[in-house]
């Protein structure tokens, strides 16, 4: 439901074509033709857009990486939104609302550019509820108190922005587009964050302390959020390639680090990494070594709250049944009014 795909190839002509665009023999000349103006799109650095043709593999890596997305700003609604009725204040909580908001609005502006790939935003929500798709690893630690919340518009929606601005010039329009507006938000998330943090340091030591507990609990997960390194990235070759992914999950990390340095030493925080020192040489920090099998642990749904993200997911799902169907009751409903005014008009 709720699908905005356009005209795509249908499914069973596509299904055939399994091997990446480049081994695929060229099948008549207007595909030549296609092919062609792909790669022109791709050397000049444009945008492909829905109706135009593209490689299966072009397709699929975008819808992969798109619903990804699109799950991960939905499923990250949840570690914020355990704050919402115990938020200290009533100007923090109508911050955290609007937060939590816009990343259920991310969400919806995701799905609908997946869509547009001609995937329906029920097949990519089942992948989600069965398991089968991922989302980021970031959203399976808890919350356990306030400053978590600050820690997370600070580092996590950080980390966040540092990756996607950058896709606010990918080549695949819809997606392009729609982080435009989602870095825009992004940006008002980390600097809420940030500033509640600063409000925090200037109180009780009790509060200072919570802080620092929260930053040295979410440093290492978020270093980690940007994805494996870069020789262990089997995406990233052929995602750069297609100007999708701008800057390597390694670089990305760096500029993180560097950026965040100084912010850490203005709220008055330390970074928990002993190894954290600037490299005169190469211009920017070392850092120690990100435990890779943690990581990897929560992405394969072993993390500390994976398993309550993904049921707590369905059960909203199942018990938001009733709105979609009358949704479509109602779509239904103005559907066959305009139809009967119409035909009384004629
Ligand atoms: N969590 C879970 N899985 C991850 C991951 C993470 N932090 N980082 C990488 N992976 C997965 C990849 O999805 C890939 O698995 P797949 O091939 O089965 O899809 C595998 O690990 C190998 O990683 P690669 O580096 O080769 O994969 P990518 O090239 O796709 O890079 C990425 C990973 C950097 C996350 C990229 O997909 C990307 O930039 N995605 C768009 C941004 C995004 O999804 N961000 C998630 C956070 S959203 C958010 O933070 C919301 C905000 O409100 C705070």
């Amino acid at each position: 439901m709720y699908t905005q795909a356009l005209d795509i190839p249908d499914q069973a002509a596509t299904a055939l074509v399994a091997p990446p665009s480049h081994l695929q023999p060229v099948a008549s000349a207007a595909q030549a033709r296609s092919q062609s103006h792909f790669d022109a799109v791709m050397d000049a650095d444009g945008k492909i857009e829905p109706q135009d043709w593209m490689p299966e593999a072009y397709r699929k890596t975008l819808v992969r990486q798109i619903s990804q997305h699109a799950h991960s700003e939905i499923v990250g609604m949840q570690p914020e939104g355990n704050w919402i009725s115990r938020a200290p204040s009533l100007k923090r909580k109508a911050i955290l609302i609007a937060k939590v908001q816009d990343e259920g609005g991310h969400g919806l502006y995701l799905y609908s550019a997946a869509e547009t790939l001609g995937t329906s935003r029920d097949q990519m929500l089942e992948a989600l509820h069965t398991g089968r798709a991922k989302y980021s690893s970031i959203f399976n630690y808890p919350t356990v108190l306030w400053a978590d919340v600050g820690v997370i518009g600070w580092l996590v929606d950080g980390a966040a922005i540092m990756n996607q601005i950058p896709l606010c010039r990918c080549t695949y329009g819809p997606y392009a587009r729609a982080m435009i507006r989602i870095c825009k938000e992004e940006s008002f998330h980390q600097r809420q964050g940030f500033e509640s943090l600063m409000v925090q340091m200037q109180g009780t030591q009790a509060q200072r302390d919570m802080v620092q507990d929260a930053v040295n609990r979410w440093w290492w997960p978020v270093l980690a959020m940007f994805g494996p390194p870069d020789t262990d990235s089997p995406n990233t070759a052929q995602t750069s390639r297609w100007g999708i992914k701008r800057i390597s999950n390694d670089d990305l990390r760096q500029r993180f680090v560097d950026a965040t340095v100084p912010q850490a030493k203005v709220l008055g925080v330390t970074l928990p990494d002993a190894d954290l020192k600037w490299n005169d040489s190469k211009k920017c920090h070392d850092y120690g070594a990100i435990d890779w099998d943690d990581f990897w642990a929560v992405v394969n749904g072993n993390g500390p709250c994976n398993k309550e993200r993904l049921s707590n997911r369905v059960n909203a799902h199942t018990n938001g049944q009733w709105v979609r169907d009358a949704a479509q009751a109602y779509a239904a409903k103005q559907r066959a009014r305009a139809q009967h005014d119409l035909m009384e008009a004629a």
